[in-house]
């Protein structure tokens, strides 16, 4: 595309105010103006708005719903038997395959006060060790643990990216190789308003917005890393994203699910916690497992009962999925397979001169879990929230970073009294991934030794 033919889009699509800024610009400005917009989907956010214009504002759901298959918590000796054959299936899925890890980590912290990406947030107990540290720390311990290469893969934004890549090197890459540790940048969609108007966000650039974490399986395709996964032999891609330090990191009980399943995604659940916790919900959708977001769900679905008097929609998504590499690779083949959503933000109108002025504005964006309904086969299995499911999305209050850094140092001080290790309950304690990733693991380390916690304790 050459500088004409950006100006003949914009203009067939009504953006004669853009043309008109672009006009005024010195040659310099000019291709730099040029250069932004030619790397942006133009038609794509065209069309989005036209089919959205058309839609109009009704969502009717005109939809079978009903409570999807789970893979409950183990209770049983079956359950049990069942849950080991899994773990033992996951171990050679690792070893024999191959498993890369993406973490989806396109955000600031800006809710939490912490203007830099969202995984250099600190949160661990007692070390302060931050969200990436964690991740990584654990996807060393495993590739120690099955002498396999687990590549790394981090999705940034283009807020964030240069700072996310800055932070690792910083950091030495938490003692993973470099070259398995891989970065890419998620896409961004021009902001719009209803009416089908583009915006200035200042003299050179037009107001865009990320494309949402589905679009990590868009970008990763674009950016040659998931050919560069399956070249290496990689099956399968473990996800999730950057805000739960609880993230079990390829759970091997999880890989064998999905791998017995022969699922090409998966997904975890937690009970939800209330009937208004904001979390997705796991269920059936015309047959098919889908996720619906709490906020399309609707109340009466949320607060539906079943015979014995419990929460019948009850899976909580945790966002932490599993994909299958090849699925991931046919959701690119034709186009990109997952919908778009719209939702509606008040902005200060930005732009060069004036005074910013409140409007309306279209974001589209994709969700991950919207590939569920377009797999062939799926698998979902229900965790323990107490162990997997911290969430920091808020300053203060629920899911926030002093209940998920209590919910952290409440499952180590578990694991040690598991172990046959008194923590006297005023006491804080930290097990590093690198020490044990499991109870299990930490009995082991401990079985020979005579550990007595007397202060805040860090096993490192
Ligand atoms: C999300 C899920 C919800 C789930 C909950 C679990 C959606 C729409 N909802 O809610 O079903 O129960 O998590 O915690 O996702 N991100 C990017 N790029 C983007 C958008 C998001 O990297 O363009 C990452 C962020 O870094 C963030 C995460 O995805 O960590 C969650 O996104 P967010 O929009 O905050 O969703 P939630 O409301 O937390």
């Amino acid at each position: 595309m050459n500088q004409a033919d950006v100006s003949d889009i914009l203009k067939s699509h009504g953006q004669d105010h853009i043309v008109d800024h672009y006009r005024r610009l010195t040659p310099d400005r000019q291709k730099e103006l040029y250069d932004h917009i030619a790397g942006l989907d133009l038609d794509l956010v065209f069309k989005l708005h036209r089919d959205r214009a058309r839609a109009g504002d009704v969502s009717s759901l005109s939809v079978k719903i009903g409570p999807a298959r789970i893979v409950p918590l183990p209770r049983t000796p079956e359950d049990m038997e069942r849950h080991a054959a899994a773990q033992s299936a996951g171990k050679s899925l690792i070893s024999d395959r191959g498993v890369a890890v993406l973490i989806v980590a396109g955000g600031q912290g800006v809710r939490l006060g912490h203007d830099k990406p969202k995984g250099t947030f600190p949160i661990s107990p007692i070390k302060n060790k931050t969200l990436f540290q964690l991740f990584a720390e654990q996807t060393k311990a495993l590739q120690a643990r099955f002498l396999s290469r687990i590549p790394l893969v981090i999705m940034t934004s283009e807020e964030n990216h240069d700072d996310t890549v800055a932070f690792f090197n910083s950091y030495n890459y938490f003692g993973i190789d470099k070259g398995d540790v891989l970065f890419f940048s998620q896409g961004m969609l021009p902001t719009i308003t209803p009416q089908g108007e583009l915006l200035l966000r200042d003299d050179t650039h037009l107001l865009t917005n990320p494309d949402g974490h589905g679009g990590s399986l868009k970008a990763l395709a674009t950016s040659g890393i998931l050919q560069h996964l399956i070249d290496l032999g990689i099956a399968e891609l473990f996800y999730c994203q950057v805000d739960n330090p609880l993230v079990k990191i390829a759970d091997p009980v999880f890989l064998g699910y999905h791998a017995l399943a022969k699922a090409e995604c998966s997904t975890k659940v937690v009970r939800r916690e209330n009937i208004n916790e904001k979390v997705g919900v796991y269920v059936s959708l015309n047959g098919k497992d889908a996720i619906l977001e709490y906020s399309d769900f609707g109340g009466r679905h949320m607060r539906t009962l079943d015979k014995e008097g419990n929460v019948l929609y009850w899976a909580g998504n945790t966002a932490i999925h599993i994909l299958n590499l090849a699925f991931v690779k046919r959701l690119n083949d034709h186009g990109f397979a997952l919908p778009y959503h719209c939702a509606t933000k008040t902005i200060d109108k930005p732009g060069p001169g004036g005074t910013p002025r409140p409007v309306d504005v279209w974001k589209f964006e994709t969700f991950v879990f919207d590939a569920i309904p377009l797999a062939e086969r799926t698998c979902c299995m229900e965790v323990d929230r107490r162990e997997e499911f911290a969430p920091v999305k808020n300053k203060t209050g629920p899911d926030s970073p002093a209940t998920a850094c209590r919910a952290m140092a409440r499952l180590h001080r578990q694991w040690l009294e598991e172990a046959g290790i008194r923590v006297p309950p005023e006491l804080k304690v930290e097990i590093s991934p690198l020490f044990a990733l499991d109870k299990k693991d930490l009995a082991e380390r401990l079985r020979e030794k005579k550990l007595s916690v007397q202060e805040d304790t860090y096993l490192g």
